[in-house]
C-alpha cells in the first residue's frame, strides 16, 4: 500500500507528460553554414481553424504548397476546416546558422494587443519555438517590452544536413502520445539509431510525447540536373510539389519505386503541356511499357529559358535476364542518364 501511494505522484507526472499537448522545442543541429533548403514541421492547431488561416499564420505563399505537403487534393478549398488538435505539415525555407537550423526570415508575426512572448511561442505557434528563441533572433533585450504592431520573426526548428550521406528533407515531427522511436522510424523509413543520434537522445525511453523530433525523410530520386534552379528537388514520400514556375507538378510515392513522377500542371493558360525533348506526342509524365521496361518522359529541371525533360528508362526485368535492371532499381542518377540517352536512340523512331 505504501508503495502504491509513493508511486502515485510519479505516475501522475508521467500521465501529464504523455497527455500534455505542449510541445518541447529544441534546436535541430545544422552544421553546414549559411546553407538553405526546404523543410517541414508539424503544426498541431490549438483551436478549430481553417487551412487559409494556417497559410496566413505561417506566411506560406500558395495554399497548394500546404496541400502538397499533406497530400491533400488540389481541389481542397481555402476555408476547409482544421479541427483542434489536428496536425498539418507546414513547408518552409530553412537556413543553417551557428550550428542550428531555423526558418529563413519567416514566418513574421505581428504583435496584437495583449500579446506576451510566451503566449506567442507556446499558444499561437503551439510550442514550435520557445519565447527565448524568439527573443534572441529578434534582438529583444527585455521580453516584457514588445509593442502592438511590432513584427517578430518566428524561428521554426529545421536542418539542411545530409543524413548517412543522403540528401533528405528534415521534418519536425510533433510526437503523438503513445508512440515509440522505433515506431516512428518504421513509419518514416528511417532507423531508430538515426533518430536517436540526430535528436541527441541516449535511449528510446527518453522520447516524450509533444517533443519535436527531427525526422529525416527520404526523397524520391529524380532526373533533375544540378544546373536546375530547383536542384536538388527533394520530394518526400506521400507529398507533391509545384516547380518550374508552378508549371510542373511532381509527386513522390514510395510505392512507385521511389521514382519522382512529374507532369504538366496546366495550372493556367501560361503553363503549356510540356513535351519530351525530341519526341513528338510524348508528354511530361507519359509512360510506355515494353514488357518489363518502362519508358517515361521525366522532368529534368528548369532555368530562365527552358523547362527540360528527358526520356527515362525504368526496368523491373529480373536481374538475371538483364543487367540494367539492378541499376534501374537503385536509381543511380548517372547510370540513368546513360540509359536515357541509350533508350532515346532506340525509341525515337517509334515514338514519332
Ligand atoms: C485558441 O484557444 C486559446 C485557448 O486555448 C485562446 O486563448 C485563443 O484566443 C484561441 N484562439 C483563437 C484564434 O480562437
Ligand atoms: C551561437 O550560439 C552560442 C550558444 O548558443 C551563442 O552564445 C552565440 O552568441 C551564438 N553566436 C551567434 C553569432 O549567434
Ligand atoms: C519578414 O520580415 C523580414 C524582416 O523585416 C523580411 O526580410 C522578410 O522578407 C519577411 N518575410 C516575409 C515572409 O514576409
Ligand atoms: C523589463 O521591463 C519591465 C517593464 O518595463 C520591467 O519591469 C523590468 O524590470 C524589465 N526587466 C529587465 C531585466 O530589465
Ligand atoms: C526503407 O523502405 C524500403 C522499402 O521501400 C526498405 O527496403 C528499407 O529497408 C527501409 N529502410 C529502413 C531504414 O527502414
Ligand atoms: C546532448 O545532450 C547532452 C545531455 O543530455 C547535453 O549535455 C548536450 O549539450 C546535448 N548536445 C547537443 C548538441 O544538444
Ligand atoms: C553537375 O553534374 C555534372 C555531371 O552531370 C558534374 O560533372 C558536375 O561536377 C556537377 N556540378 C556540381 C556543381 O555538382
Ligand atoms: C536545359 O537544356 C538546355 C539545352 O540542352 C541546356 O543548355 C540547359 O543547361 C538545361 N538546363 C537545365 C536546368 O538543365
Ligand atoms: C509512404 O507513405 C504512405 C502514405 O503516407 C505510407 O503508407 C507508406 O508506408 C510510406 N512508405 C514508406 C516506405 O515510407
Ligand atoms: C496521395 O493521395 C493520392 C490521392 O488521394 C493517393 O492516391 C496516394 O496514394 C497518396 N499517396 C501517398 C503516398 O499516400
Ligand atoms: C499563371 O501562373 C503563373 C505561375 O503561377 C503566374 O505567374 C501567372 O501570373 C498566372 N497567370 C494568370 C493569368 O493567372
Ligand atoms: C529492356 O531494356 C534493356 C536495356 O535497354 C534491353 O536490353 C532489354 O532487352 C529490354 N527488355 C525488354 C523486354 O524490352
Amino acid at each position: 500500500m505504501r508503495n502504491l501511494i509513493s508511486t502515485l505522484p510519479i505516475l501522475s507526472l508521467l500521465l501529464i507528460a504523455i497527455s500534455s499537448s505542449l510541445t518541447f522545442a529544441q534546436p535541430f543541429r545544422c552544421t553546414s553554414t549559411a546553407t538553405t533548403c526546404d523543410a517541414l514541421v508539424d503544426y498541431v492547431s490549438p483551436n478549430d481553424t481553417t487551412l487559409s488561416a494556417i497559410k496566413t499564420l505561417f506566411n506560406v505563399k500558395n495554399l497548394r504548397s500546404i496541400l502538397g505537403a499533406n497530400n491533400l487534393s488540389l481541389s481542397t478549398p481555402p476555408n476547409a476546416k482544421v479541427t483542434a488538435k489536428q496536425t498539418i505539415k507546414i513547408p518552409f525555407p530553412c537556413i543553417c546558422k551557428n550550428l542550428t537550423g531555423i526558418s529563413n526570415k519567416m514566418p513574421n508575426y505581428t504583435v496584437v494587443s495583449g500579446d506576451i512572448l510566451y503566449h506567442i511561442a507556446a499558444e499561437v505557434f503551439s510550442g514550435l519555438v520557445t519565447f527565448q528563441k524568439i527573443q534572441e533572433v529578434n534582438n529583444i533585450a527585455n521580453a516584457s517590452l514588445i509593442v502592438v504592431g511590432q513584427t517578430l520573426w518566428i524561428p521554426l526548428p529545421c536542418s539542411c544536413d545530409d543524413v548517412d550521406g543522403q540528401k533528405v528533407v528534415h521534418y519536425g515531427h510533433v510526437v503523438p502520445a503513445g508512440s515509440s522511436v522505433d515506431g516512428i522510424a518504421k513509419q518514416y523509413n528511417t532507423s531508430q539509431d538515426t533518430l536517436l543520434r540526430l535528436n541527441n537522445l541516449t535511449s528510446p525511453k527518453d522520447l516524450l510525447a509533444g517533443a519535436i523530433l527531427d525526422v529525416p525523410l527520404r526523397a524520391c530520386s529524380s532526373m533533375v540536373s544540378n544546373s536546375s534552379l530547383d536542384y536538388p528537388l527533394l520530394v518526400p514520400n506521400g507529398t507533391y510539389v509545384f516547380t518550374a514556375n508552378n508549371c510542373v507538378r511532381c509527386n513522390c510515392d514510395a510505392a512507385n519505386n521511389w521514382m519522382l513522377q512529374c507532369e504538366s500542371s496546366l495550372i493556367n493558360s501560361s503553363c503549356p503541356a510540356i513535351r519530351c525533348q525530341g519526341a513528338e506526342n510524348f508528354y511530361l509524365g507519359n509512360t510506355l511499357s515494353l514488357g518489363c521496361n518502362r519508358t517515361t518522359c521525366a522532368y529534368a529541371g528548369y532555368d530562365r529559358q527552358n523547362t527540360n525533360t528527358t526520356v527515362d528508362l525504368q526496368s523491373t526485368c529480373p536481374a538475371s535476364d538483364n543487367k540494367s535492371s539492378a541499376i534501374g532499381l537503385q536509381g543511380s542518377r548517372w547510370n540513368f542518364l546513360l540509359l536515357s540517352i541509350h533508350i532515346m536512340l532506340i525509341c525515337l523512331p517509334f515514338l514519332k
